[in-house]
């Protein structure tokens, strides 16, 4: 028999093993469903004791523990703290992501929490949401890579990953009310894409609704996103849970949501049995919703590990978290190459501003994990100073920050003057920052005269901003260097540390655009900023309150971020995809496989990728496509694949990326489809959005 022979009967045995399984599985717990009474299943899809998934002993289904969340675990002792999300998306690198998932995964294992409330995937659209730091960014091909190696780490473990929250809670403010009215292309490739990809690459096993409605109606409650666009279209064969406390009536249960959270408030059997009584409701309804979260526990081997533990190795975990902080913070200016460090130029540094010492590690809300160690901004750089290079402290209160920028003070001024560099750091806390709320674009009116007061005595002012989202940087030309440090995460300082001295040589990517002015933004429009309040108290139900929804109508559709300022020709402040290196790379010498691609058939795009420096570093080659012929009005252009590669001093790599007709398609909203149209594209190479080194046409044939 000839190999090729062997391998078709390998592959069949495999996929019929497969189908056994599933089968089998499908019986298992049928048999289970069956042998409950309407009152046992209907118990099993409203939450139980706050955070569990209910279980019945007899029915061999233990009771399942649930625990958020993106950055670590949280309310269930030791954790680890890792980076915002939007931290993790900035690294570009996926495989690391992974294993971020998996030690998160292994962390909840080891406290028998066979759920977590994580990831976060919606896009980034107005840099005001307090969520914004648990999300990957506003593209969603960008989101979409991170997400699917989250969740493949998490679940890798055994444990339920929840992809949420569906859809579009692009801002937190008065969320239980602000209706996303979004029209349909734009939901399918802008809103969409990474719960998609999330399910289908990664095989996510939960969804969570969000609490914002989307057009109108309350996300728990809307048939179509969950039976129309969930089930049926993606075929999502995991369970539906609801936010916390979001439903307000029971028209969720035939909407497809199959489990309220926290607590049985409507799905419970005062409720329901009249409703199956009537015939509003059927009982096959609710054995699907029990199926649906009895299978995914099942698969997930839940039922057999519930009490199995695991022994964490946390100074692995420590590491693994410093990483994302190293790969995924951002240089965004270092004018005169006053970065890294250089003990011969530098020899005393003042470290100013209100997060020297308390260095937020995350925004807040329910993201939020108590880190079991934390490194503040002053010990990391110390340490990282050692003997050469002088660290010293100034005005890191309020009070003394008020002080000075209220007064004038000679002998101050000169002190500040004395120093070889000056770092600020900058930014929000888990107090401004976080869900629940929105905050401004701006920094506290007193952090941006800070720096501009700073700057203007000490011409080597750097700047280290923490937030999980975009600011205004009135004093940007003023600054020698900004690192966007996000919230860094439990030791995400001695990453910051590490890259100021040239330890680590940074190589994170923005995965937002920063304008310059918050009018240039796609939602300048639409969304009110009297709605961002600084330090604003968190909103978090609003429960069996009658309440209106009031409407933000999505007026830019698909141009929003780099979409929207290329089209209209903005410069903003820090383009989508933009980070600095101490290396200096070239993209060149752009190659296709082919210049027509027909039906199917996959388009290779090589670049020679060089580090002409003396420093090992990271750059990341992105691929963005241009429709040059359509239909539609489409992005001028659009992220379709990257690749992060090291290089050493001196080296060359030919880097490949590959597209087909996926990347090439958009959705077409009279057809209900994605469409490749034929005609002409182009390809186009750079290191961000906007530095686009390389470009070349081919042709598209169905
Ligand atoms: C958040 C969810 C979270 C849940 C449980 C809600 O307030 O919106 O993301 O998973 O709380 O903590």
């Amino acid at each position: 028999m000839c190999l090729h022979r062997l391998i078709q009967i390998f592959l069949l045995l495999v996929t019929v093993e497969g189908y056994t399984q599933n089968v089998n599985i499908d019986s298992i717990v049928s048999a289970k469903v069956e042998k409950m009474t309407i009152d046992e299943k209907i118990s099993m899809i409203g939450g139980y004791k706050g955070i569990y998934l209910r279980g019945f002993e007899k029915f061999g289904i233990p009771e399942i523990k649930m625990s958020d969340g993106p950055m670590g675990i949280k309310n269930n002792g030791k954790a680890t703290a890792f980076p915002a999300s939007i931290a993790m998306a900035a690294t570009w690198n996926p495989e690391l992501i992974q294993q971020v998932g998996k030690v998160i995964g292994d962390e909840a294992k080891s406290k028998k929490i066979g759920i977590l409330l994580a990831p976060g995937v919606n896009i980034y659209r107005v840099p005001h949401n307090g969520r914004n730091f648990e999300y990957y960014g506003e593209d969603p091909y960008l989101s979409s890579s991170t997400v699917v190696s989250f969740v493949k780490g998490v679940q890798g473990e055994g444990v339920i990953a929840t992809v949420k929250h569906f859809a579009a809670n692009n801002e937190d403010y008065d969320r239980h009310r602000v209706s996303s009215n979004i029209d349909t292309r734009t939901l399918y490739e802008i809103y969409f894409p990474p719960f998609k990809a999330a399910i289908q690459e990664g095989g996510a096993l939960a969804v969570m609704t969000s609490y914002n409605p989307v057009n109108g109606v309350h996300a728990p409650e809307s048939s179509y996103l969950i039976n129309d666009v969930l089930k049926k279209e993606w075929g999502f064969k995991g369970f539906v849970m609801s936010d916390w406390i979001s439903l307000y009536t029971t028209n969720a249960v035939n909407a497809g949501l199959d489990l309220e959270m926290p607590n049985p408030d409507f799905m419970n059997s005062k409720n329901i049995i009249p409703l199956i009584n009537n015939g509003v409701v059927t009982e096959s309804t609710i054995n699907d919703k029990v199926f649906r979260i009895i299978k995914s526990c099942y698969s997930t081997g839940l039922y057999n590990n519930a009490t199995h533990d695991t022994i964490v190795d946390w100074g692995k975990h420590d590491q693994i978290s410093i990483d994302v902080a190293r790969e995924g913070m951002v240089l965004l200016k270092n004018d005169n190459s006053i970065l890294p460090i250089q003990s011969k130029k530098i020899k005393k540094v003042a470290l100013i501003g209100l997060y020297v010492f308390n260095t937020p590690h995350s925004g807040g809300g329910a993201a939020r994990v108590e880190p079991y160690k934390k490194v503040d901004l002053f010990n990391a750089i110390l340490n990282e100073a050692g003997k050469k290079v002088k660290i010293e402290t100034l005005l890191t209160d309020s009070l003394k920050i008020d002080t000075f920028i209220k007064n004038e003070s000679p002998d101050l001024n000169e002190k500040i003057a004395s120093y070889d560099l000056v770092i600020i750091c900058t930014g929000f806390n888990e107090r401004s920052e976080g869900e629940g709320h929105d905050r401004p674009f701006q920094l506290p009116a007193e952090e941006n005269k800070l720096i501009e007061k700073v700057s203007g005595i000490n011409g080597n002012t750097a700047v280290i901003v923490l937030s999980g989202s975009g600011i205004e940087m009135p004093w940007i030309n003023k600054v020698k260097a900004l690192l966007y440090a996000w919230f860094p995460g439990q030791a995400g300082s001695v990453a910051a540390a590490e890259i100021l001295f040239g330890k680590v040589n940074p190589s994170g990517k923005l995965p937002i655009s920063i304008e310059k002015l918050w009018k240039n933004n796609a939602a300048y429009e639409t969304y009110d900023t009297s709605h961002a309040i600084l330090n604003a108290k968190p909103l978090f139900s609003l429960y069996g309150e009658e309440h209106m929804v009031f409407n933000m109508p999505y007026k830019e559709g698909i141009f929003t971020g780099y979409r929207h300022y290329d089209r209209y020709q903005i410069q903003p402040q820090f383009e989508f995809g933009f980070g600095l290196s101490y290396s200096n790379f070239t993209i060149s010498d752009m190659k296709l496989s082919k210049e027509l691609i027909k039906g199917d058939d996959r388009l290779i795009v090589s670049v020679k990728v060089k580090n002409s420096s003396d420093r090992k570093g990271k750059e990341t080659v992105q691929l963005y496509i241009h429709d040059i012929e359509s239909s539609l009005i489409r992005p001028v252009k659009e992220l379709k694949a990257f690749k992060k590669v090291e290089l050493n001093a001196g080296e060359e790599k030919v880097v490949e990326l590959e597209i087909s007709k996926k990347e090439l398609s958009f959705y077409n909203p009279d057809l209900k489809k994605w469409v490749c149209e034929d005609g002409k594209f182009e390809a186009l190479i750079g290191n961000s959005s906007r530095n686009i080194t390389c470009r070349k046409e081919f042709n598209y044939q169905n």
